[in-house]
């Protein structure tokens, strides 16, 4: 015992945590906290245990995972069936992550709600938006990373969005992939952001965050008699301070239970549930894959897919940028008065408008068979101009070129994908070798079918690029190395409207 308390001492003696740390533990609060009315206090703390948990099993998972085109989905596979536990800390993360974004709208819900934001913690609540604002980036980023069908195309979604912004779109889509396509480039991106860059801003934002709820004290319940007027309220809360009690161990163990409580539900989910996903390994020949996001992003999803295509770039840019506008708004514009919720209909209607409108549309999200309007993955039928003079082979080519969707990146007579060259007369440009040559090995952006069609497709298929030039003209009889398509490649990224 003696010992111990040396070991203490010696610590105690350098660290001096008892006039640092114990007083912010030991900070006053309204005594009113530390009634049953206590409980509506503890959903900050929630998130912030989740985000906690977030960064231990992050890290644990970050051990494995390989941030690589060609190795994510396996390090994922091998996750989920090969390490010890690696399957449990991956559903924790995703559950985890879940409960996260839960407990921040809660949160953020409450503390509009009980008028917490008005003076004096109107930069508390600022701080708690760009919070809001990073947590969404993690989880969107974090959902790359699972480099599945879905994810990739998922991506490839948010990310013709952003080549809308006006003038700076390529070159965000450019700094966003890392290159002119969604791969391995685009991973390492991805997980830079996802693991370093995020997780860093965010516990800084948090920081300031918490320094301001311990330096300013947290809100008193809302008193309907008592609005608030920044002449007075200092005064009065101070006064409030005087028969207040410390934040420890009153409020503490409020949120410890709450948290324990949270962490026990993350942990039961990820058992029964188990992890999410890798679906099918991302390919972009495979358009099989559902671009939907996970369910925090379903309902934008919804409203771009449900509005009209010439409004898609109003809503996926315009809208969140003001959302986000509006909430750091918030205690600019209603920064004083009442804080009670019952004084308050506006405040009410807008919370409420607000919850209706977003699990309408995430419910649409979830249930439509929408995308946003990506004319690329065209499954229309090959122009009829074309396939009129074909010879048997080459209609069994035309055939070949239809299923394997080649035209959600290639268009024909100008329609169809922009990601690789328009095909309508290829016959003109390369030979039968080269055209062989590139669909077999793919390059340059285009997707290896070697590995996919066997050697009658592959004869069939050639021959009907060979036949696509316009009547009485040759075939082209040029090297393979003469042909240079990457300039004709018009969009970065994925297949975009024309
Ligand atoms: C994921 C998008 C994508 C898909 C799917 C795709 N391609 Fe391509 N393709 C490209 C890109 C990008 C290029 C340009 C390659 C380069 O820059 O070297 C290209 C080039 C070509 C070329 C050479 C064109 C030229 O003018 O040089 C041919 C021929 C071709 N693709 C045929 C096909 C066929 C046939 C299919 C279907 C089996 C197909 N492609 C599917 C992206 C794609």
């Amino acid at each position: 015992m003696n010992t111990l308390r040396k070991i203490v001492d010696w610590f105690e003696s350098r660290l001096q945590l008892r006039d640092s740390l114990w007083p912010v533990m030991r900070h006053p609060i309204p005594a009113e906290v530390s009634t049953r009315k206590g409980w509506w206090y503890v959903f900050g703390s929630m998130t912030m245990t989740f985000f906690v948990l977030q960064v231990v099993t992050g890290i644990c998972l970050a051990l494995d995972y390989e941030p690589t085109a060609e190795g994510a989905y396996a390090s994922l596979e091998y996750l989920n069936y090969e390490a010890p536990v690696g399957w449990l800390l991956r559903a924790m993360h995703y559950y985890s992550a879940s409960a996260m974004v839960v407990m921040l709208v809660v949160h953020m819900t409450q503390v509009f709600l009980m008028g917490a934001f008005k003076y004096p913690r109107e930069l508390t609540w600022m701080a708690g938006v760009g919070l809001m604002v990073l947590t969404l980036g993690l989880a969107f980023t974090g959902q790359v990373l699972r480099f599945d069908g879905d994810a990739y195309w998922g991506a490839g979604v948010a990310v013709s969005a952003l080549g809308r912004v006006p003038a700076a779109g390529p070159s965000l889509v450019h700094l966003v992939l890392g290159g002119e396509y969604i791969g391995g480039h685009t991973l390492s991106r991805f997980f830079a952001l996802h693991v370093f860059v995020l997780p860093a801003l965010l516990v800084a934002v948090l920081s300031l965050h918490l320094y301001l709820v311990v330096k300013r004290g947290i809100s008193e319940p809302p008193d309907p008699n008592r609005p608030v007027v920044p002449e007075r309220y200092d005064e009065e809360y101070s006064r409030l301070l005087e028969c207040g009690v410390p934040f420890f161990p009153h409020a503490f163990y409020r949120d410890g239970v709450a948290c324990a409580i949270g962490v026990l539900i993350v942990v039961g989910l990820a058992v029964v549930f188990g992890p999410k996903g890798p679906m099918a390994p991302a390919d972009p020949t495979l358009i099989q894959a559902e671009p939907r996001p996970d369910w925090y992003f379903l309902p934008l999803f919804a409203l771009a897919a449900l509005a009209p295509p010439s409004m898609e770039t109003l809503l996926l840019l315009g809208l969140p940028a003001l959302g986000i506008g509006v909430l750091l708004a918030v205690p600019l514009i209603a920064g004083k008065g009442q804080r009670s919720a019952t004084r308050r209909p506006f405040a009410v209607v807008c919370v409420t408008v607000s919850f209706v409108c977003l699990s309408v549309l995430g419910w649409y999200g979830k249930t439509s068979p929408w995308s946003p309007q990506m004319d690329a993955w065209s499954g229309e039928p090959i122009p009829r101009r074309i396939v009129a003079r074909l010879s048997p082979l080459e209609l069994q080519g035309a055939v070949v070129f239809q299923h394997k969707c080649c035209r959600n990146c290639h268009a024909l007579d100008g329609r169809g994908g922009k990601r690789g060259p328009d095909l309508t007369s290829v016959g003109t440009r390369l030979n039968y070798d080269a055209m062989v040559r590139q669909v077999v090995q793919g390059g340059g952006n285009m997707p290896t079918y070697g590995q996919k069609l066997n050697r009658a497709e592959i004869d069939a298929l050639v021959a009907f690029l060979v036949a696509l030039r316009p009547e009485g003209v040759p075939p082209a009889n040029l090297p393979a190395a003469a042909s240079s398509a990457n300039s004709e490649i018009a969009q970065p990224g994925i297949p975009q409207s024309p």
